[in-house]
């Protein structure tokens, strides 16, 4: 026996290159996958193509992060997510819409659009909730939204007005399910206006007030959205038509803090499944700030059967107790190497994972789970591709004459077949669904041409796409004004070449 085996001396680095002693780092399939009829498909894992199920009974809560560069997927994937939710759910969907990218699809999918601006909330309404904890939910929003935190007088000054609007409509400061009828904030901008003569403060509060109010319209004046019919069927709030970041957030904010009340007053049940998914899409400060409701409403979990699902292209505007405490993130592709170490260091993963990043594809992510019992197992694994089921959706290439309506699948093949990249394509199909799938004319062409492709060549493309030549003249004679002798020439050209292939080709 003795020489059959002999020790051989091996640098434990040279072992671990040896892939086939390693099982590859996924989570175990009792993990990853589960009966469609609870769990929601996502796509295949990368290394040994287990399909995915995503089974909130296996996870510590339904909610998930997700992170990448414009383009990546995200959208994306929260549409094939949602659609199956409710599916297999039966969950009802509220999208907080911040770009009105989702406002088109919504509509298709035979959803409810309402449009925050014609529509709107009284910031005073307590809902659920007392007015004391109401005042106390503006004003957080208020200082996280503005510098209000910095003027403490300024603060107390507000915060008073508000508590004396409410006393002036009869309202209890301390009780809930009061009927009567809330205080506006035309009404505190009255008190605070009164005071301002005798203090510089109260001057400078209600002039903050009343910026707000001349800025929002009457959007947070008059409740017209109800919150039941919000938090029914598959619902978008699209807050694009508000004039700034922090109307928006203002408003994001408020309809989160509605439904955290109405989740605790009624006591949501969880009944092993989610009831409700609140999707926030680019929302900026409102997740990144560590007194945000959504913050609560993470760490709140999943008692109450209520899934919060975060996109966002920068991960810092996410906080980092977010990405730590939800069950699910999804990576899709980043480029900055400070956005990917923010990541990292709070979830942690190998430097493969690291590697593996820097070429995601489009769709592509890498996933990180928190299983719901202690599974000794990675946590991470890459999917090679959300799989989704696209509705059958039109673009239309409008302005400078030009009106074009094409199917957005036939619009892939055609960019495709021009030579466009998977990752160009995708660029520039997120510039259709950010404009409710609407692109004008000359924007169509300024991105080709920055994806290096002629003019004449983009011409070949719009003829093909189904574009007239008249319209062709009109668009580049109005909309390129400075490179218009050149773009006649080359339509000119092109016509020439196009007459004698013809002659060339008759008999
Ligand atoms: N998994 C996928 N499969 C097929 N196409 C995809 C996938 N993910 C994204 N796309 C395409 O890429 C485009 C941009 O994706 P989108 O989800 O809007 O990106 P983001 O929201 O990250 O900016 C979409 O129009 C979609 O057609
Ligand atoms: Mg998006």
């Amino acid at each position: 026996m003795c020489g059959l085996l002999s020790a051989q001396k091996v640098l434990s680095g040279e072992v671990a290159a040896r892939t086939f002693f390693v099982r590859p780092p996924e989570p175990v399939p009792q993990l990853l996958v589960s009966s469609p009829a609870e769990s929601i498909y996502i796509g295949k894992t990368k290394l040994l193509k287990v399909p995915f199920f995503w089974n909130p009974a296996k996870l510590i809560n339904p909610h998930l992060c997700i992170v990448g560069i414009t383009g990546s997927g995200k959208s994306y994937f929260v549409k094939a997510f949602t659609t199956r939710a409710r599916l297999v759910f039966n969950a009802n969907i509220l999208i907080l819409d911040w770009a009105g990218e989702y406002v088109e699809w919504v509509r298709l999918a035979g959803g409810k659009v309402i449009s925050f601006g014609e529509n709107g909330i009284n910031l005073l309404d307590p809902g659920q909730a007392t007015p004391e904890i109401r005042m106390r939910q503006v004003i957080s929003a208020l200082e996280m939204l503005t510098d209000l935190a910095s003027f403490p007088s300024q603060r107390s000054l507000t915060e008073e007005a508000i508590e004396k609007a409410y006393l002036q409509r009869g309202l209890s400061l301390n009780k809930a399910g009061q009927q009567k009828k809330p205080p506006t904030l035309a009404e505190v901008h009255a008190i605070l206006k009164k005071d301002a003569k005798r203090s510089q403060a109260a001057s400078e509060a209600a002039r903050r007030v009343n910026s707000l109010l001349l800025s929002s319209g009457k959007s947070f004046s008059h409740s017209t959205i109800g919150i039941d019919s919000i938090l029914s069927g598959l619902v978008c709030i699209d807050l694009h038509s508000l004039p700034t970041e922090s109307l928006r957030s203002l408003a994001g904010l408020t309809i989160l803090q509605f439904i955290k009340d109405r989740m605790r007053s009624e006591q949501f049940q969880a009944e092993g499944r989610p009831r409700l998914f609140v999707v926030v899409d680019e929302a900026w400060k409102i997740a990144s700030d560590e007194r945000s409701d959504v913050i609560s409403i993470v760490r709140e979990g999943r008692k109450y059967g209520f899934g919060l699902i975060i996109a966002s292209q920068n991960p810092t505007d996410i906080h980092k107790s977010i990405f730590s405490n939800a069950g699910t993130t999804f990576i899709f592709r980043l480029t900055l190497a400070s956005e990917r170490e923010y990541l990292r260091s709070s979830l942690s993963y190998s430097d493969y994972y690291e590697e593996a990043s820097h070429s995601m594809g489009v769709g592509q992510a890498l996933v990180h789970i928190e299983p719901a019992a202690a599974i000794p197992c990675p946590r991470n694994f890459i999917i090679d591709k959300v799989d989704g089921e696209p509705l059958l959706e039109v673009c239309y290439i409008c302005g400078g004459g030009m009106n074009l309506e094409m199917e957005k699948e036939f619009l892939v093949r055609k960019l495709h077949n021009f030579g466009l990249t998977e990752r160009q394509v995708a660029h520039l199909l997120g510039r259709f669904e950010r404009g409710s799938f609407t692109l004008d004319a000359p924007t169509f062409i300024l991105e080709l041409e920055k994806f290096g492709h002629s003019r004449a060549a983009i011409i070949m493309l719009l003829r093909d796409l189904g574009a007239h030549e008249k319209d062709l003249l009109r668009l580049f004679s109005s909309a390129f004004q400075k490179g218009k002798a050149k773009i006649s020439v080359e339509l000119s050209t092109e016509k020439e070449k196009e007459k004698s292939r013809r002659q060339k080709n008759k008999p």
